[in-house]
This record gives structure tokens, sequence and C-alpha cells, in this order.
């Protein structure tokens, strides 16, 4: 793999423990996918904050790399394991709190902005068309090479570190036009309700796994359903790159790239994943959207669904700050509260130590959600419509 003569001298410590250690780490993922050299990158963003995940020796790991480490390019931070200014009214226990609180500290003095959230497109860290970046949350990554048309890999979270360290990251997939063409087309029913983009794209991303699909008959699909519809593929399999017929940018600039097989996907089936993610329970200990984190517009549809009504239940809606700070200014997070609903920041229901709060089952409109509440943290599921889940709030 070809270095610059700055990359060797990162490599051989010149930059210091944390710049070194960063290049040892993109230099081997290099090799392992056959890189001809580095690209330099706009932007990070990374995943694995939550101590949930990370443990102590993730913990120990970052806290060697914030000895002498900076990042050179953005970066922003996922979601962590509690709001960090209302973990406690969230009933997160204290001993928990302690150790997110050192991996934040950590990330801080790395120079990462605190954004904590999934959705940074939503919170100013917007890439432009073919910029190369290095990010990590699989539904992030996925909306950045789709719905923004910017080239990034499906990082891990150490990788993308690594990369917002030395500023760069290997040249390899989605990084490559040769790797971005479509591989397979799916023709789909014109869909209206998140929910289903959500189950659409879990089906298609469980049936082809890491595959490029190009999607045909979906229409004019929102920002939402796009948001919705890539975290479903990136849940249900490994897919970061998707193309929408008239929409996605890369399909727009060539209408003309198309797949040989093609399949079609009929509402029947969405019925049937829709119907996969209903657990057998009556009232779930909480409702929620905003996996991933809720956009203006989702809030702001759930607060009309509730139509004046207060809600009889643990009500939450997951989002970044910036989104929040929207929501206060427009008086919709005041209103949303007197109606015994909550904006929550900084988290999400799946990196949260959930169980500790007492919650047992979930119904939400995000498949990624519902998927990784069963199998991840053990919780019965349902998986509905914003209406649905403003009816099952103040029932
Ligand atoms: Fe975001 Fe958590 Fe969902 S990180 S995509 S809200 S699982």
């Amino acid at each position: 793999m070809y270095l610059t003569r700055e990359e060797e001298r990162m490599l051989k410590g010149e930059y210091g423990y944390a710049a070194q250690k960063a290049m040892e780490i993109l230099v081997a993922l290099g090799k392992i996918y056959e890189a001809d050299r580095m690209i330099e990158i706009k932007s990070a963003q990374i995943s694995g904050v939550s101590y949930k995940n990370i443990g102590e020796e993730g913990l120990e790991f970052l806290l060697e790399l914030a000895e002498d480490g900076r990042v050179r390019v953005p970066t922003t931070l996922n979601p962590c394991g509690m709001d960090l200014e209302n973990w406690r009214k969230m009933e997160v226990p204290e001993d928990f709190a302690d150790k997110q609180l050192k991996v934040i500290e950590a990330y801080r003095k790395l120079g990462i902005k605190l954004t904590l959230t999934c959705t940074p497109y939503l919170a100013g860290n917007l890439p432009r068309f073919g910029d190369h970046l290095a990010w990590s949350e699989s539904s992030a990554v996925i909306y950045a090479n789709s719905v923004i048309g910017a080239r990034t890999n499906r990082e891990g979270g150490p990788s993308a570190l690594a990369a917002a360290i030395a500023g760069r990251t290997p040249l390899h997939g989605l990084h490559l036009s040769e790797n971005r063409a479509p591989t397979i087309e799916i023709l789909a029913p014109e869909l209206r309700e998140e929910y289903e983009f959500a189950a659409l794209g879990f089906l298609v991303g469980k049936r082809f796994g890491d595959s490029v699909p190009l999607f045909r008959g979906l229409g004019a699909p929102s920002r939402d359903h796009l948001k919705a519809l890539g975290a479903g593929l990136a849940s249900g399999g490994g897919v970061a790159l998707f193309h929408v017929e008239g929409v996605t940018p890369e399909i727009v600039r060539d209408p003309g790239l198309a797949a040989d097989e093609r399949v079609e996907i009929e509402l029947r089936e969405l019925r049937e994943v829709i119907e996969e993610f209903s657990d057998d329970f009556e009232e779930p200990d909480l409702v929620f959207i905003g996996c991933p984190h809720a956009s203006i517009e989702e809030i702001t549809a759930f607060y009309e669904a509730l139509r004046g009504r207060r809600v009889k239940r643990r009500t939450w809606i997951f989002a970044s700050r910036a989104v929040r700070d929207q929501a206060e200014s427009l008086g919709l997070k005041r209103k949303l509260e007197e109606l015994g609903a909550e904006i929550i920041c900084d988290t999400c229901p799946i990196v949260a130590p959930i169980r500790s709060m007492g919650i047992r089952s979930v119904a939400t409109n995000s498949a990624k959600a519902a998927y990784f509440s069963r199998n991840l943290n053990k919780l019965k599921v349902k998986l509905e419509s914003i209406e649905e889940l403003a009816e099952e709030a103040v029932k």
C-alpha cells in the first residue's frame, strides 16, 4: 500500500502515540481490503459511545488515545447510553452514568463534537455530494451514501476514530465508483407510511445482504421515508448504499444505471414483516419514535397524531439536540410536554440500559429498533404507524 511521507511519519510515531495507533489500524485495514492508498476524508462519525456497548476495555482504549490524540477533521458522535442532562429522570443507574461520563470526556478531549446523534446530517454534519467520509453508524452511513451521494464504507467505531485522528481512510469499497452501481432492482409497491418503508428496507436487507439495491416504483418518498428505508436495509442486512429511481442523486445523474436481476416485492410481504414484529402483549412499557433520531417533521407528525390527548404511559421521542432545539423554538417541545410526552436527547432505546430502567415491552415505528429491541435487549415489540403509536400512548 502506498503511503505519503506524512502518513509514513505518522506510522513511525512522529505525530505522537494516538496518530501512530490510528495509522497502524488504517494500514492493517488497507491491507485486508487491498487498498492501493489512503484518501483524505471530509468528516468522521463515530459509533461505540455507549458504555453499555464498549465496556471497560473500550473506555481504556479511548483514555489512552485521548492522552495525546486530536481529530484532524470535523467529527461527530453517535448516541451514548443516556440523556446527559436528564439521565436521573430517565432512571439510569448512577454507576452506569459515572462510566458513561468518562467515555464522553475522553471523546471531548479528542476534539470530537458531542452531537450524540445517529442523524448527524440533521445536526450540522451535512456532507456534500462526492465527499469522502469515514462514518460508522450504519443508518447514517447508508443515508450519506444514498440520499446525499457522499462516499463512506460502513466503518466500525475504532476504524472511524482512527480515520478521524489520521484524517484519511483506506481507498476501497464504496469510495470507488465501480462499487456503487446497483446490483439488484427492486420493484416495490408505492408506500405512504414511514413504518412501511422501514419494513421494506428490513425485508430487502435480509434477503439481499450486502447488495446495492435500486428501487423502482416508490414514487416520491420524503427524506424521512428514505431515512427509514435506509435504516431498515442496514439492520436487515449489511446494505450501505441504495438508489431510488428518479430520487437519489447518483441515479438522477445517471438514469441509465441498472442491474441484471429484478425482484418484485408485494404489499402482502411487507404486511408479513410488520406482523412478524408484533408480539403478544397488551400495553407497551414504552412508546417511542426516533430510530434513527427524529426529524422536526416526524416530531410534528407525532404531536398532531396525539390530537391534544394526554399520554398514559412512558412516551419518548429520541432526537438530536439540534432538532430538539428546533422543536423548542417552535413551541412544540412545550406542547408535547404538556401532553406528557418527552423529547430525549443524546441516547436511544437500543444503547441505553433499557432493562435496568424497568422496560420490558416497546412499540415503535422503526424496524431497526424493533429488531434490536427484541434481539439485543430482549424486549417484546410492536412495529406500528405513527397514528397507531399515538393511540397506544393515550389508551
Ligand atoms: Fe440511532 Fe439508536 Fe436507532 S443509534 S439508528 S436510534 S438504534
